[in-house]
């Protein structure tokens, strides 16, 4: 019966590593600081409404004929977009240092500070659902919570 501790220390060790992922990719879903949101809703305000609309809704996309090669319509941030699908610190790199894609959305650094991204990155988040908070990031398919 020597076996039996053996296994055991198996399963454990194949538990572990079915957990493992889950723990590493386990995203904060931190909920929005109230007073943050407030800061970043006046810079959201000023330097985002033109392009993503008010409360985050979305550009409008012109016309085909009037795009540039490349362009992509400004995505909505609120809920009803994909952007909580990403982590917080993906969120706060796009914001910074801007889209990796030509022509789409430019670097904020230099123009606003880290603290604002953050306070404005608050605001964002204080758009969307429960849900949303709660399955924030990679795991957003996975998640259970209703
Ligand atoms: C000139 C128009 C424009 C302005 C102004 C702008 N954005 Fe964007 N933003 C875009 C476009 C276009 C994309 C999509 C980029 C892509 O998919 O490559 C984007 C993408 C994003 C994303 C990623 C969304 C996602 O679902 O992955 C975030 C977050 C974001 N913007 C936040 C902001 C914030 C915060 C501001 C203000 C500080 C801002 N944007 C100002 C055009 C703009």
């Amino acid at each position: 019966m020597t076996i039996k501790p053996i296994k055991n220390r198996i399963s454990m060790f194949v538990l572990f590593l079915t957990i493992l992922p889950a723990m590493v990719l386990a995203e904060t879903g931190k909920a929005p600081d109230a007073k943050a949101a407030k800061r970043g809703a006046a810079t959201f305000e000023k330097y985002c409404v033109a392009c993503h609309g008010k409360k985050g809704i979305g550009g409008v996309s012109p016309p085909s004929m009037l795009r540039s090669p490349g362009f992509i319509t400004p995505p909505t941030l609120n809920g009803s977009g994909h952007t909580w699908h990403h982590t917080d610190k993906d969120l706060l790199r796009t914001i910074l240092e801007g889209s990796p894609r030509p022509n789409t959305m430019p670097a904020w650094k230099g123009t606003i500070t880290t603290k604002q991204a953050r306070d404005v990155l608050d605001y964002v988040k204080s758009l969307w659902p429960e849900r949303s908070l709660k399955c924030q990031g990679p795991n957003h398919m996975s998640c259970k919570y209703k």
